[in-house]
């Protein structure tokens, strides 16, 4: 039995402790936000907060994450109304959903430690690999984040979502295999 907290709630995961905690976050508890490519290769599309600190779900396992507080995409607020949440919608800098949770989890972590990263601290802290070319307005999202959190600028809130994350999570549950007959 692995007992940790995800997304403020305390669970317990009956599972083999050598599993990915990616695995158990998506296809035990339907958290379906946190990506993935399976193998380590897409640099953080599963990332998420790890007492504060962004990792990738898929090299952690579920021993590892043992009493650790662990926040998903689901997680970071309720509403979405996290800085970098938002700062990503007023940039444009949102492309597709599969690198997108990641990238927010990585940034959300950077601008708590650093709210006023340099380019370096940026590409440092944001691994994950994109091939749709949103980096330039990415790295504006990310600096704008941290004058928001930091009180120096407002940004118009985007629309609420039409749906609460834990719905969608319902409404296209994680792939599961069939058991065998
Ligand atoms: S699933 Fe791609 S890096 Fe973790
Ligand atoms: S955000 Fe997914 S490829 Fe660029």
């Amino acid at each position: 039995m692995s007992r940790m907290t995800v997304n403020d709630r305390p669970v317990e995961f009956d599972l083999d402790p050598r599993m990915p905690l990616l695995y158990a976050l998506r296809e035990a508890m339907n958290l379906t936000g946190t990506k993935a490519c399976g193998g380590g290769d897409c640099g953080g599309a599963c990332m998420v907060l790890v007492d504060g600190v962004a990792l990738r779900s898929c090299r952690i396992t579920l021993a590892e994450a043992e009493g650790r507080i662990i926040t998903t995409i689901e997680g970071l607020s309720s509403d979405r109304s996290h800085p970098v949440q938002q700062a990503m919608v007023a940039q444009g800098a949102i492309q597709c959903g599969y690198c997108t949770p990641g990238i927010v989890i990585a940034a959300a972590a950077l601008i708590q430690r650093n709210p006023a990263p340099t380019l370096e601290d940026i590409a440092g802290a944001i691994p994950n690999i994109c091939r749709c070319g949103v980096y330039p307005r990415l790295i504006r999202a990310v600096e704008q984040a941290g004058r928001v959190a930091q009180r120096q600028e407002r940004i118009s809130a985007a629309p609420a979502p039409g749906i609460s994350a834990e719905d969608a999570a319902k409404a296209v549950p994680a792939l599961r295999v069939p058991a065998a007959e």
